[in-house]
């Protein structure tokens, strides 16, 4: 019984003393607490367009070197020229993998371990959408938002961290979703993918913890619409689509002070505690309030949009 008091109370203290220092965290201005990633190796997944395409700018800008992978073989030239446009000096290396096939993931971290060096940064940013209602989407469509938005974690991870691990050093970041806290129409497989990447986040950073490496870091990033021109089509009544920039900002200083959970915008911890208290029939009325019912019925994708993916 003692045995069991003492357990308690450590545990209460620990909790209250972890907390404190979270609520002091908040107030501490950020740049005081901001890593150097100088010559880090960072790899950002999906960085030919987008939040990732942005990211590769910020890393470099910082020192970092930076290696991209994506399909899209024309967004990783357009990032690789942007980058030297700024910092003709940074190092970029970009290829084309595609990370909802694990040969290949596989091979292509080998290339990078030998081309750049040891990947001390692991951005899991690649993503795809659908935006069909459940009755029109086909089993391949089904499978493959599944392949490239939540099971590519499992991939990448299982290629990395080995070497993190061998140093206890590094970071992993998740970029999840609101759409992996809440459900809506038109979204049910990403949805479902971003829901399961939000678990599996969740159980690799404690898992990570448990083991012992306390120099491997890990923020998951949940966004709100980003006008990147992925959701082109999407409509949002009461809240606004995020800028691009304004997201990429928030995820280089998340990582930089090794922030574990991002939302964006800050409104959403509100609805999330919201979420968790209110009885459903209350939640849904919040939700169509929102616009959540129609938002993605004109929702067009990214085929639709500009060079820039500025679709919206
Ligand atoms: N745009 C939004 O509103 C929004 C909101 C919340 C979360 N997100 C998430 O943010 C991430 C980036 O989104 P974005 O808005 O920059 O989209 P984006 O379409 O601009 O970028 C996604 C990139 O991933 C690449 N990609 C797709 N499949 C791939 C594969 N199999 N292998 C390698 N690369 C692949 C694409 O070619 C593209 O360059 C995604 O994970 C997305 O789900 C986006």
């Amino acid at each position: 019984m003692r045995q069991k008091l003492t357990k308690l109370s450590l545990a209460v203290i620990s909790i209250t003393y972890n907390w404190l220092v979270g609520i002091v965290c908040v107030f501490l201005p950020k740049s005081y607490r901001y890593k150097n990633v100088k010559n880090e190796i960072v790899l950002i997944t999906g960085g030919g367009s987008g939040i990732g395409q942005q990211m590769a700018v910020r890393f470099a800008a910082l020192g970092a070197k930076v290696v991209i992978w994506d399909i899209n073989e024309r967004g990783m030239r357009q990032t690789n020229a942007l980058v030297k446009k700024q910092f003709p000096t940074a190092n970029v290396f970009c290829y084309c993998c595609d990370v909802s096939k694990y040969e290949n993931v596989y091979e292509m971290a080998k290339k990078v371990k030998q081309d750049v060096g040891i990947v001390t940064i692991l951005i899991n940013n690649a993503g795809m959408v659908n935006g069909k209602l459940l009755k029109d989407l086909d089993e391949k469509a089904i499978i493959r938002t599944m392949d490239v938005n939540f099971l590519a974690h499992f991939w990448t991870c299982k290629a990395f961290l080995p070497d993190m691990m061998a140093t206890n050093h590094g970071h992993i970041v998740t970029i999840g979703s609101i759409a992996g806290l809440t459900g809506a129409p038109r979204m049910s497989d990403y949805s479902a993918s971003k829901h399961a990447t939000i678990g599996f986040e969740e159980s690799l950073r404690y898992e990570l913890k448990a083991e012992g490496y306390t120099g491997i870091h890990s923020t998951i990033v949940c966004p709100y619409f980003i006008n990147t021109g992925m959701f082109h089509g999407a409509r949002s009544d009461v809240l606004p689509f995020i800028d691009t920039d304004f997201v990429v900002d928030k995820i280089i200083s998340a990582i930089l002070i090794n922030q574990e959970v991002l939302f964006i915008p800050k409104f959403m911890y509100f609805l999330y505690v919201l979420k968790s208290i209110m009885p459903s029939r209350a939640l849904y009325a919040l939700f169509k309030s929102l616009g959540g019912e129609y938002s993605m019925n004109n929702f067009v994708g990214r085929n639709q949009c500009n060079e820039n993916g500025r679709g919206i």
